[in-house]
C-alpha cells in the first residue's frame, strides 16, 4: 500500500476537532483497567496521610471499607492490598498468620462487599521482617543473601492462606526464582486451584520506591536489594523472567516501575502470550504530586498523559496511585 504525500495527504485534517480526535484515537484509559493500592493496619479506625505521598493514607479496616466503597460509586473495583502488621520478626511469619491483617482485611471487604471488589494480595515479606528484605536472610560473615529456597514455603503458605481468606489474585513481588512454581503447586494442593497468579516478573531494583517503603514500614535496615531485583539496566532479563514465570504457570505478568521502563512494557507486551500489567509507582506518583503542587505542570494533563502513556506501551492493567482521581476525570470527561 502506498500513501499519498502532501499536498493530498494532509494529516491534519483529522486533527481538526475534537470529534474527530476523539474518533480516530488509537488508545485510551478505561476505570475497568486501573488498580488501586491500599495499605492497611491492623486497627478499627484509623487514617494517617503518608507524607511522601500526598492524597495516599495508611488505613484501619473500617477505613479501608469506606475508601472501597468511594471508589466503587466512581468505578473502580481492583485492589492491590499491603499490609503493616504489629508484629515483625526475622521470618516473617504474620505474613502467613490467619488472622494476620490481610487475611482480616480480606475477609472483612469480601463480607461488605461481595463479587463486586477484585481483590489482589502483594505476596512478599519486607513488610513482616525485622530486617526488612524479602525473606529468610542468611548471613556469612559480613555478607548476607536472601536464601530463596528456605523462603519459598513460607511464600506458598502465604499466598494459600490469602487465597482462603478471600484474595480473588495472588501477586507474588519478591523476585525469587521459582516462586511462581511454588504458589501454584500450595494452591493447587490446598484445593485453590481457581486462584490465578500475577507474577511481580521484571521487578527492578528501583529508586523510586522510595515512598512506598515509607508508607508501608518496610526498608531495608542494612544492605539493599541488588541481589534480588533486576538490574535496571538490563532488557533480555525482563524477557527471561518473564517466560520463566509463564511457563512455572503466572496467569499475568507485571512490569515495575512503569515510567522508566515503557521499552520494557512494550517488549513484554510483544511476547506475552498473558495480559500484562504496569506498576506506576510510589515515587513516580510522588514526583507528578510535588510538581502539581508547585504548580509547575498542569496535573490532570500530567497525570492522564502519564497513565496513556503506560497503557499505550503495552499494560493491560494499571496500578496506580492516581486511580481515583484519574477515574473521576475520565468520568467527567
Ligand atoms: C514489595 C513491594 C515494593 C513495592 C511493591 N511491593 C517495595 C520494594 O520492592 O521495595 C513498591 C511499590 C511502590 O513503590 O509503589 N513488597
Amino acid at each position: 500500500m502506498t500513501e499519498a504525500s502532501f499536498p493530498t495527504f494532509r494529516p491534519r485534517r483529522r486533527r481538526n476537532s475534537p470529534g474527530l480526535l476523539a474518533l480516530t484515537r488509537e488508545t485510551r484509559l478505561s476505570v475497568e483497567q486501573f488498580v488501586y493500592p491500599l495499605f492497611i493496619l491492623p486497627r478499627e479506625n484509623f487514617h494517617m496521610e503518608i507524607s511522601s505521598m500526598p492524597g495516599q493514607f495508611q488505613l484501619g479496616y473500617t477505613e479501608a471499607e469506606r475508601l472501597v466503597d468511594e471508589s466503587l460509586k466512581i468505578g473502580v473495583k481492583s485492589f492491590l492490598l499491603f499490609g503493616i502488621p504489629d508484629h515483625k520478626d526475622c521470618e516473617g511469619s504474620s505474613a502467613w498468620d490467619s488472622d494476620g491483617v490481610i487475611a482480616q482485611s480480606l475477609r472483612r471487604l469480601r463480607k461488605a462487599f461481595g463479587t463486586a471488589i477484585t481483590l489482589i494480595t502483594d505476596e512478599c515479606f519486607c513488610e513482616y521482617t525485622s530486617h526488612g528484605h524479602c525473606g529468610i536472610i542468611h548471613e556469612e560473615g559480613d555478607r548476607f543473601y536472601l536464601d530463596n529456597d528456605k523462603t519459598l514455603p513460607n511464600l506458598a503458605r502465604q499466598c494459600v492462606v490469602h487465597a482462603q481468606a478471600g484474595a480473588d489474585i495472588v501477586a507474588p513481588s519478591g523476585m525469587l526464582d521459582g516462586m511462581v512454581s511454588a504458589i501454584r503447586s500450595g494452591l493447587d494442593g490446598a484445593g485453590l486451584i481457581h486462584t490465578p497468579i500475577l507474577a511481580y516478573s521484571a521487578k527492578y531494583s528501583s529508586a523510586f520506591y522510595g515512598p512506598f517503603r515509607d508508607a508501608a514500614q518496610s526498608p531495608p535496615q542494612f544492605g539493599d536489594r541488588t541481589s534480588y531485583q533486576m538490574d535496571p539496566a538490563n532488557r533480555l532479563e525482563a524477557l527471561t523472567e518473564v517466560s520463566q514465570d509463564v511457563a512455572q504457570g503466572a496467569d499475568m505478568v507485571m512490569v515495575k516501575p512503569a515510567l522508566a521502563y515503557l521499552d520494557i512494557i512494550r517488549e513484554v507486551k510483544n511476547a506475552s502470550p498473558v495480559p500484562v500489567a504496569a506498576y506506576n509507582v510510589s515515587g513516580e506518583y510522588a514526583m507528578l504530586k510535588a510538581a502539581a503542587k508547585n504548580g509547575w505542570i498542569d496535573e490532570k494533563r500530567a497525570i492522564l498523559e502519564t497513565l496513556g502513556s503506560i497503557h499505550r506501551a503495552g499494560a493491560d492493567i494499571l496500578i496506580t496511585y492516581h486511580a481515583l482521581e484519574a477515574a473521576r476525570w475520565i468520568r467527567d470527561n
